[in-house]
């Protein structure tokens, strides 16, 4: 894994990873949103092994990357006019489509769904290698199963290191939480997660959209797990009763310059000026600074839910569902 600054090596990197890709490889890739573990949609033994890679339940489906929006008609049976419209406004970028699957997708792909989500990042590299690899490219994010997603490629080759054929870096991570989900299965489009298209903007571009909320128990989609995102630290959400007191060594992860940091064995800043974009793009990479400090406790500062605050309180609550399980594990043995 090298960070490749000469343009022609870079290019060359992108043509292996592609033919990587196209002879039934994985391969790590950035996106505007976060690194992604890839293999051709179309080759379903390649993308097997991202499952086993991530140690991934296979209920749950994997987007499909493609390089223009031309290449949603090969891969779904309808294409809805709001939802023409949402990729029309913002694609290339951070936006999920469910849509009905036509059967060329392999339901390894989609968990035996009828529908595929479907999505063209915003990045250049990514762009370069689907446009060079020439298929539909399916891919997770490019952590284990659970875990804190990766914005960096080090965060990517602290996971996988040599289990992958190749690490493509492309820097950190522009907008740094996952793509916004929106499915148009029913009659009423249905955002399925917050991400990085805010809802605010959806509903700007097509009107009203329903909002599925977790009870907390049931996974709003495949996958969507209450506990998700999670650090090995176990980790509370201010307003939601953290006890500071005897907890040890406690780090906080805050969204401004916090008030006082008495006590604090460690803090991290989303952002100073509290924007809620930069905060995005810093929560993963500050969520993995805190878990390396062997830290007792994480309390998390939360943010106002909305714009793209939506997304950051979506990830700070499955990621504290995910550590009091952990913790509950660790107490229990
Ligand atoms: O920004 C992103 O979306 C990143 C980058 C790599 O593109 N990818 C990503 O993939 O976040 P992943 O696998 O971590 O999350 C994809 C989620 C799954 O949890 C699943 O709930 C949902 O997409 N999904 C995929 N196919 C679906 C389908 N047919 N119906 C409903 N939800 C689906
Ligand atoms: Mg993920």
């Amino acid at each position: 894994m090298m960070r490749t600054q000469n343009p022609a090596k870079a290019a060359g990197r992108i043509e292996r990873a592609a033919k990587l890709i196209r002879e039934g490889g994985v391969v790590a890739f950035p996106t505007e949103t976060v690194y992604g573990l890839g293999a051709s949609a179309f080759d379903a033994l390649a993308v097997a092994r991202v499952f086993e890679l991530k140690a991934r339940p296979r209920f749950d489906p994997l987007i499909v990357h493609i390089a223009a929006l031309t290449e949603v008609e090969s891969l779904a049976t309808s294409f809805p006019r709001a939802a023409q419209k949402l990729a029309e406004h913002f694609w290339p970028g951070p936006l999920t489509l469910v849509l009905p699957k036509r059967p060329i997708v392999p339901d390894i792909v989609t968990a035996g769904l009828p529908s595929v989500a479907i999505r063209q990042p915003d990045h250049p590299v990514a762009l370069a290698l689907l446009l060079a690899a020439g298929v539909p490219i399916a891919a997770p994010s490019a952590n284990p199963f659970g875990r804190t997603s990766p914005t960096t490629a080090a965060h990517v080759a602290e996971h996988f290191g040599e289990q992958l054929d190749l690490i493509l870096d492309g820097g950190p991570c522009r907008v740094g939480v996952e793509s916004t989900i929106v499915s148009f299965v029913e009659p009423m489009p249905v955002l399925l997660r917050p991400g990085g298209v805010s809802l605010e903007e959806i509903e700007l571009a097509i009107g009203p959209v329903a909002v599925q909320t977790s009870n907390g128990e049931r996974p709003l989609a495949p996958g969507q797990l209450p506990s998700h995102y999670a650090p090995r630290t176990p980790l509370s959400l201010l307003n939601e009763g953290a006890a500071r007191d005897g907890a040890g060594r406690v780090g906080l992860l805050s969204f401004r310059r916090p008030l006082d940091c008495i006590g604090l064995a460690a803090v991290e800043i989303l952002s100073e000026q509290g924007d809620l974009r930069e905060a995005a793009a810093n929560l993963f990479a500050a969520i993995r600074r805190l878990d390396a400090q062997r830290l007792d406790l994480i309390i998390a500062d939360p943010v106002p839910e909305a714009g793209l605050g939506r997304a950051i309180m979506d990830r700070l609550r499955r990621a504290s569902v995910g550590a009091a399980a952990h913790f509950d594990q660790t107490e229990a043995t």
